[in-house]
């Protein structure tokens, strides 16, 4: 049931903390400072490239994944949307690392892509919500999101359980790697305890956000600027605000849009940044004076610091807490959940069962 809310996506949305903890639980020995991942029968240090194939939310999960997996683990990832995967004939030496994420285990083409890896010899990590699926069965590690069922199409406590299981994992993979001292493990471990907390807070700003839509929802079209593991999450902004309002939006690497996307930019044209404060932030703030200079109206999404330091000429600020980089993703993508959601009730829209759209693609 809905309990008190008025959808399933809002509750879904505000259960995040709990479920995301609950994930957390099973990666983490919290009184050891480690993260632990099941145990399987190949050798995680021996892991010389790792492959990530997913679809529309779940794929952006994998872009965050990767930029995790390179940073602490130094292992190259590749990474594709599953209906591409197949159809290039992708390089898999033998013996690689295949990963494979999902909320439902059964879009269609997550596993046709997982079937393929299998006959290229690949081993076979999935990510995945539902643990009697397709691709649960036929993995083999099986890392499963502790999300609960998910109702709402529009994926959202999966995907935050999904980044929750990938940080775990690079953790892992940097540790079999010999990347990691125990010192840095046991910091990693303690900032991944504060995300569920961290996203608490960020709910509160959930009449902030409500107050915020109506500057959104008479738009035609909408940018995301995002960088490092925020730019995939500026293309999870702009995904979410499409699927159920219908709005136009895009996301875009903050540093690429003087490359095409500036053009369009005028003050009919939201910009929604986020940026939170750390060693890219002084990169975005440059790009959002490009888009001031444009007439653009930026909804800047930061921290107390952020918004201290660039907020002014905003039509509109999002305050997050204060939180390391690592856990940034996670906080911040409950204002762009919740940002779609509120302009999606205000221009009517069916929330939970957006036309067109179907929780599980099983069609390629
Ligand atoms: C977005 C959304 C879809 C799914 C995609 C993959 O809100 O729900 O983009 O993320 O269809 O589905 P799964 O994760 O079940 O493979």
């Amino acid at each position: 049931s809905k309990g008190n809310h008025a959808h399933f996506m809002r509750k879904e949305i505000f259960e995040q903390p709990i479920v995301v903890a609950q994930t957390m639980q099973s990666y983490v020995r919290a009184f050891e400072g480690e993260v632990a991942i099941p145990s399987f029968e190949f050798d995680l240090s021996a892991v010389e490239r790792v492959t990530v194939v997913a679809c529309g939310t779940s794929f952006y999960a994998g872009m965050v994944g990767k930029y995790w997996i390179e940073r602490f683990a130094r292992v190259p990832v590749d990474i594709d949307v599953a209906s591409e995967f197949r159809y290039r004939d992708p390089v898999l030496e033998p013996g690689g690392l295949a990963l494979f994420i999902s909320q439902s285990g059964e879009t269609a083409d997550t596993l046709a892509a997982l079937r393929h890896a299998r006959e290229k010899e690949q081993r076979i990590a999935v990510v995945v919500n539902v643990p009697t699926s397709s691709m649960a069965r036929e993995a083999d590690l099986l890392l499963p999101t502790r999300a609960g069922p998910e109702i709402g199409v529009a994926s959202t406590k999966a995907f935050t359980c999904q980044l929750a299981v990938l940080a775990a994992l690079a953790t892992n993979l940097a540790r079999a790697k010999g990347r990691l001292t125990g010192e840095e493990e046991r910091e990693i471990v303690a900032h991944l305890q504060e995300a569920p907390e961290a996203m608490s807070h960020a709910l509160n700003h959930d009449a902030d956000i409500a107050a915020i839509a109506p500057l959104i929802a008479p738009a035609r079209d909408v940018l995301y600027l995002g960088r490092g593991p925020d730019y995939p999450m500026a293309l999870e902004g702009a995904l979410k605000l499409k699927e159920i309002s219908y709005i136009h939006a895009e996301g875009y690497a903050a540093g690429e849009m003087k490359h095409g996307p500036i053009a369009l930019i005028d003050d009919q044209v939201p910009v929604i940044v986020l940026a939170p404060s750390g060693p890219l932030f002084e990169k975005t703030v440059s790009n959002m004076a490009e888009v001031r200079a444009r007439g653009g109206r930026i909804v800047l999404i930061s921290d107390a610091a952020g918004i201290a330091a660039a907020g002014e000429g905003c039509m509109a600020t999002i305050e997050m807490p204060e939180v390391h980089p690592l856990i940034a993703p996670l906080v911040y993508a409950v204002p762009v959940q919740l940002l779609a959601y509120h302009v999606a009730v205000l221009k009517g829209t069916d929330v939970d069962q957006p036309r067109n759209l179907a929780k599980s693609v099983t069609v390629e």
